[in-house]
């Protein structure tokens, strides 16, 4: 089952909201929550979707909708997702290295809390006692992830405390009565491998035995998506059955009730997205040709940030024989797309259109070069709906003051 947005459609979103544009298929969003839910048992697995891959406030508000809950990563994305209509109840904060003041403000908003240090915690437990419970973050010591940017569970990552330090959460639990009810890791982003997951939940069920009020086990988010055509992704519902079988077990054995949380943000949204843009320039020399678009890694810093691979559709020409080119932006500095990317015939004026640019691509632009950032756009129900204006002058002069001299 693969859901998608006809071209004819993307075209008319080009024509009617201008370029550059991304793109947000709702019904896509919804196909993969339900690929979720049909993975897991649902009785013991609850979703929260990583918000800072996407915080439209509509998309928020859809995950919403369909039933989704929500994790953030900072206390302004929580007021985003309280904005959104999410009850506190199911909105988590996995915070890392934030001032104390910032969680003290989380708790008053009354979301779940996941802390990632010693410091942290102690302050915690020293202020709140036993009266509100909270998760830890643990640092497992795993390698995992498409690159190490986005590894965050190996043992030179900042994230989490590290699990040679168990030991003195477990004494402030005694100091403080601190009331910890999760345990929860994320070793990285795009972790195509089960056995990952399962390796990172071996490790938290060694250590639950020695928390007795743990109640929740968060294994984070990090379900690698296919980018590149006939690329796997994470088996999830092989996924599934690893982890539904593991809590049964484990429950079995020892007693417990525990529960799985997950932190999904590129699984549910990357593949909605799209990234349609114009074609200005084509440039033609001895070794390259290039396509230059009307944006840069100012609107999409993927490529040039992680290395990473975007599919790129030729829209208004999609049947001409194929040529190579360097998909280059109108950024002053080199901001590639594509390095000789094999495209049906590009001419100026054909559209491109990035795939996979629902998670971490709008999210990440600026204003570099003073450029507006680009319109969002929600397909729902075979509709376009703009969901975010093209910035304009005033945006770029917001927050500016006049100096005096
Ligand atoms: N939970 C935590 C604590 C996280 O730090 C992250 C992502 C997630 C969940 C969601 O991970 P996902 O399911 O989206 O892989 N900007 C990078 C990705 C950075 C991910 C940061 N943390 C990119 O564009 O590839």
């Amino acid at each position: 089952m693969t859901t998608s947005i006809p071209a004819q459609a993307l075209e008319n979103m080009a024509a009617t909201y201008g370029t550059p544009v991304y793109v947000y298929h709702a019904e896509k969003i919804k196909e993969q929550f339900a690929r979720l839910q049909n993975a897991f048992n649902k009785e013991t697995t609850t979703f929260f979707y990583a918000a800072k891959a996407l915080t439209n406030i509509n998309i928020l508000r859809y995950i919403n909708h369909i039933g989704c809950n929500v994790d953030c990563s900072s206390v302004n994305e929580v007021q985003l997702a309280l904005h959104a209509g999410f009850e506190p109840h199911r909105v988590l904060y996995t915070s890392n290295n934030i001032s104390f003041e910032e969680i003290i403000t989380a708790k008053e908003l009354g979301v779940h809390i996941n802390i990632d240090s010693l410091s942290n915690l102690k302050k915690f437990g020293e202020r709140f006692g036993h009266s509100y419970p909270v998760g830890v973050r643990i640092r497992p010591n795993i390698m995992a992830g498409g690159n190490l940017k986005i590894s965050t569970g190996h043992e030179d990552s900042k994230f989490g405390v590290p699990l040679e330090q168990v030991q003195e959460i477990i004494d402030l639990i005694k100091t403080t009565n601190l009331h910890i009810k999760t345990l929860h890791i994320h070793t990285g982003s795009e972790i195509k491998d089960v056995a990952v997951f399962a390796k990172g939940l071996n490790v938290l069920f060694e250590i639950v035995q020695e928390f007795s009020e743990v109640e929740v086990i968060d294994l984070g988010g990090g379900f690698k998506v296919p980018y590149k055509p006939n690329e796997a992704g994470t088996d999830i519902e092989e996924l599934g059955r690893s982890v539904n079988m593991a809590f049964a077990q484990y429950n079995q054995t020892h007693n417990r009730q525990l529960k799985a949380w997950f932190e999904p943000g590129k699984f549910l949204v990357s593949e909605a997205g799209y990234f349609i843009t114009k074609v200005n320039v084509l440039k033609e020399n001895a070794t390259r040709n290039f396509a230059g678009v009307d944006t840069g890694l100012n609107h999409l810093i993927r490529p040039m940030f992680y290395g990473a691979y975007h599919e790129i559709i030729n829209l208004t020409n999609g049947d001409a024989p194929h040529k190579k080119y360097n998909v280059v932006g109108n950024i002053c500095e080199t901001d590639n797309f594509a390095e000789d990317r094999s495209l049906p015939e590009v001419r100026e004026g054909d559209l491109l259109v990035f795939k996979n640019a629902g998670a971490y691509c709008f999210e990440m632009a600026s204003n570099y070069n003073s450029r507006y950032k680009p319109a969002e756009v929600l397909w729902l129900n075979n509709q376009a709906q703009l969901i975010r204006k093209r910035d304009d002058m005033d945006d770029l002069l917001r927050n500016q003051v006049t100096a005096q001299f």
